[in-house]
């Protein structure tokens, strides 16, 4: 995997900025930010692979999407790590923007042939900008959610924790940084929901996702954990004690005579939440698949010990 700089500063390639300039719209702030060295790497991506999620959004976070008060009349929703086709940008724009028509989509990408093939698509609403962590946005723009799906998994732990400061610093109060990893199709992912609280990062939440299409267990998530806590489960840390927690909750639900994916899963869902703290209880969640855990105190960070 060759590394390259990680300045890209392209204002010129892109025309949506009547200033014509772009780089850190935090200037002192992010200035002051660890700086992260962007890699090149492989664009896999696919149709549907995060359709999930942005009806998850759509579900948990629809008046954060939808706000048009103040400064988010007109704050864009960023995608970084477009990939080698923009399928996935463009499947969030329109599936956003049915629910919310003046959202503006900004997708982000590091690799020039990427960014030309993603720029055929752009149209009303949807546009695409050369960048990286340092989000190419100007001065006045500050987005609402910043998604960086699939995007950290070849960078190491520590660089994964700089890249979430430099990508959640022009996010507004209030705004959400979505980070995590899904499996090559999308029917397993697991993603850090982390807030914009004052000048601070929240770790709010982590959501586990699945289609059923590989079945259920909870160990399923363990391999899709977002980069900072992959390697995070070990015996003893926080992450093994939810991953036990779950597993228990799990075998309960199973002694019930339950066989069927969906309803061992929202089961496994109910008994978890009696416990482990900050299980969201959301049927409507459960029922498709999908788990939120917003631990009291955030989600564990990496060597974070379990209880
Ligand atoms: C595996 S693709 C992910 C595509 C899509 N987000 C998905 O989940 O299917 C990752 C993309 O991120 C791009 N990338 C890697 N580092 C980046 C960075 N620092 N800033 C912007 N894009 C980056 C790569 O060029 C690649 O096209």
């Amino acid at each position: 995997m060759a590394s390259s700089t990680f300045s890209v500063n392209t204002g010129s390639s892109t025309s949506a900025d009547p200033s014509g300039t772009y780089g850190p719209a935090w200037g002192l702030a992010a200035a002051r930010l660890p700086r992260v060295a962007a890699r090149r790497m492989r664009g896999c991506t696919r149709p549907g692979r995060l359709a999930r999620l942005d009806r998850i959004l759509l579900l948990r976070e629809a008046e954060l999407i939808g706000r048009i008060d103040g400064e988010f009349r007109d704050a864009p929703l960023v995608d970084v790590g477009v990939g080698e086709w923009p399928w996935t940008t463009i499947e969030t724009a329109h599936s956003l923007r049915a629910f919310a028509p003046s959202l503006r989509v900004i997708g982000v990408e590091l690799d020039p042939d990427r960014l030309r093939h993603a720029r055929r698509f752009e149209e009303p609403g949807l546009e695409f900008r050369r960048g990286g962590f340092e989000l190419p946005l100007g001065a006045a723009e500050r987005p609402r959610v910043v998604r960086a799906l699939n995007l950290l998994r070849g960078y190491s732990e520590t660089e994964a924790r700089a890249a979430h400061a430099m990508l959640s610093a022009a996010l507004l109060p209030g705004g959400l940084l979505i980070e995590g990893t899904s499996s090559p199709s999308g029917g397993v992912l697991c993603v850090h929901l982390l807030r914009k609280r004052g000048a601070r990062l929240a770790r709010e939440g982590l959501l586990f996702s699945t289609d059923f299409s590989q079945g259920f267990a909870p160990v399923l998530f363990r391999d899709r954990l977002p980069r900072d806590l992959r390697r995070r489960s070990e015996p003893g840390s926080a992450m093994h004690g939810f991953f036990e927690a779950w597993t228990q909750a799990f075998a309960a639900a199973r002694s019930t005579g339950l066989c069927e994916n969906a309803a061992l899963f929202a089961l496994s869902a109910q008994l978890l939440a009696s416990r482990v703290p900050g299980i969201v209880g959301d049927a409507a969640l459960h029922a498709t698949g999908a788990l939120l855990w917003q631990p009291p105190g955030g989600v564990p960070s990496p060597g974070d010990l379990g209880p």
